[in-house]
Formats: structure tokens, C-alpha cells, sequence
């Protein structure tokens, strides 16, 4: 994975295991595996932005790499991904099957030794259960799930004020987090543009497939003890800053955990 100002780029998750990364990040003892739930437009790639540069994890979103493979031609995309944009363009979830086959191909950056960031990914039950079956199968433990909360009121503000750089994805806000230069990118020379699904009629379409689809998962991930309910009312900095001390927690409990497991396997052998 190369790095930019030490962000990793996400060449193999955006494009897919052809398109390698070209380093990889120093493996961690105990990388940072975390995903983020809430609602569209509630902030999670934002906080993601401002996690990955801390934690040193790679920040995988699964809209992104939909919106990756909506520039490419219409002869590079398959029926597969032709049929999952014209979802996502009315504000629809995929199929499972289609995101789950995406996540699956990809499946070597859920093993990077950097460990990851998860957004947009699991929204189903299905593929809670898909993900839990592939990273339990090769021990690959998650640190947290964090799930942020807002009033629908404020997240539709959010996401009406989105525009997204087309060439790093890099997310700002007309009023909360303009760019310096309007319509240009801060950290490159991309232009920003309004998403297709940032749109009233398909934000409405979201945020019931939220309801509906995604939200049961706080519930599946309070079972499995790795839920951190987090609000996300206030500036992302305030955010970031009630979120990272909850992960934190959470890793150097998991970390007492494992040192015992190697203490009492040294005293039985
Ligand atoms: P995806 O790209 O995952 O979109 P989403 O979950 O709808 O989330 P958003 O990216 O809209 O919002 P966000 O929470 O990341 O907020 P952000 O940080 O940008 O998915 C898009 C589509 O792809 C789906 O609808 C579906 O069709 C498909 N898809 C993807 N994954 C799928 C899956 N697993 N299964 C099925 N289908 C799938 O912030 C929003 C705005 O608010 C920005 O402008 C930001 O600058 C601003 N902002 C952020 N924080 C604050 C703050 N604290 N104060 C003020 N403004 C803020």
C-alpha cells in the first residue's frame, strides 16, 4: 500500500486484487479491526479519514469502490457492477451477493497487517454473518464496532451539503467543511462533484434501507460484546475525540486478554 502523507492510497481495495498496493504497512501486534455503523450521512467516512491516520489503518469503504468503478467505461464494467450502480444511483442497497462476491475479491486487504476500517460494509444481516464466517475462519478478531447516532433532521443537512473529490474521495461540506478554493480538492487537484445518491428523493430511499436493512446490526454486535455507541452530534474533531478514547479501551482490554492466553500457555508448557 503507498503512502501519502501517510495515508495508505487503497490501490487494491478500490480497484480490486489486480491493482496491488504497492507497500505494505509494518504489521501491529493486534492491528486495528473496526467498523462503523450509522446511518447515511451520519459521518462515517469523515471520522474514518480522521481514524486512519491515527490508528494507520486502511480506511475501506464499500461505496467507494462503487463509485470507482462508476468512471470506469461502460466496456470495463461488468453486468454485475452495471446492475449495483443503477441501485445505488436510487439510493437502494445492492444485492448481497454482489457486495459480499466484492468484499470477498478483496478479501487479502481484510488480512492487511495494517488492519482496516470498515464503512459502509456489513449494512445487511446477511453479510454480517458472511464477514463474521471469513474473519473468524482465519482468527482475524475485530477490535470494535462503533455505531454513530444523530437525529434524521441533522444527517439529511449533511448530506445535502456533501461534495466528494472525485480523484482522492476526500469529503467536505459547503457551510461545515468547505474546501479552501470552491469546488476544488484541498489535498489534490481534483474537482469536487454532488453525489448522484446526495439527491432528496434517493436520500429518502437511504435512509429507510437504513431502518430496515442496517440498523438490526447494533443489536447483532451488542450481542457479540464488540458494540461502542458513540454521538455524533458536534464538529468531526469532537467526534474523533469521544471515539478514539472508547477504541482505545477496547484494544487494551483485548490486549490484557491476550497476554494471559500467553502467560498460561508458557506455564502448561
Ligand atoms: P456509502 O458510500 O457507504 O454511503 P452511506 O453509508 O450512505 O454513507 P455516506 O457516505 O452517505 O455518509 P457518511 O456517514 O460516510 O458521511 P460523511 O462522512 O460523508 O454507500 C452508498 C451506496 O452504495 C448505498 O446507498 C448502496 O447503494 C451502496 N452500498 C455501499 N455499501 C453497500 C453494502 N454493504 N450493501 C449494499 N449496498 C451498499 O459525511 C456526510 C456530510 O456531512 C459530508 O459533507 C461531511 O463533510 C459532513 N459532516 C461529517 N461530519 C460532520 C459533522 N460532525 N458536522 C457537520 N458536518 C459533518
Amino acid at each position: 500500500m503507498s503512502v501519502a502523507n501517510n495515508k495508505p492510497t487503497r490501490v487494491a481495495w478500490l480497484h480490486g486484487p489486480a491493482a496491488r498496493c504497492e507497500t505494505v504497512p509494518k504489521g501491529q501486534f493486534l492491528p486495528w479491526r473496526v467498523i462503523l455503523l450509522g446511518a447515511p450521512g451520519v459521518g462515517k467516512g469523515t471520522q474514518a479519514d480522521l481514524l486512519d491516520q491515527r490508528l494507520l489503518a486502511c480506511h475501506l469503504s464499500t461505496g467507494d469502490v462503487f463509485r470507482a468503478a462508476a468512471t470506469r467505461s461502460d466496456d470495463e464494467q461488468t453486468p454485475a457492477m452495471k446492475e449495483a450502480l443503477a441501485y445505488m444511483r436510487r439510493g437502494e442497497l445492492v444485492p448481497d451477493s454482489t457486495v459480499w462476491d466484492m468484499v470477498r475479491e478483496r478479501g487479502e486487504c481484510l488480512h492487511c497487517a495494517g488492519g482496516f476500517i470498515l464503512d459502509g460494509f456489513p449494512r445487511t444481516l446477511a453479510q454480517a454473518v458472511s464477514l463474521k464466517q471469513f474473519l473468524d475462519k482465519d482468527e482475524l478478531g475485530l477490535t470494535a464496532v462503533v455505531s454513530y447516532e444523530l437525529p434524521a433532521s441533522q444527517i439529511v443537512a449533511r448530506l445535502g451539503g456533501r461534495r466528494t473529490c472525485e480523484k482522492c474521495k476526500a469529503v467536505y461540506h459547503i457551510t461545515e467543511r468547505p474546501s479552501k478554493v470552491e469546488g476544488g480538492c484541498d489535498r489534490c487537484d481534483g474537482k469536487l462533484f454532488l453525489r448522484e445518491d446526495d439527491r432528496p428523493e434517493s436520500i429518502k430511499v437511504r435512509l429507510e434501507a437504513y431502518e430496515r436493512s442496517t440498523a438490526p446490526l447494533i443489536e447483532f454486535y451488542a450481542k457479540a460484546g464488540l458494540l461502542v455507541q458513540v454521538s455524533a452530534a458536534g464538529t468531526p474533531e469532537e467526534i474523533y475525540d469521544r471515539t478514539l478514547p472508547e477504541l482505545e479501551t477496547r484494544r487494551l482490554s483485548l490486549f490484557a486478554e491476550r497476554m494471559w492466553v500467553v502467560e498460561e500457555n508458557r506455564r502448561d508448557t
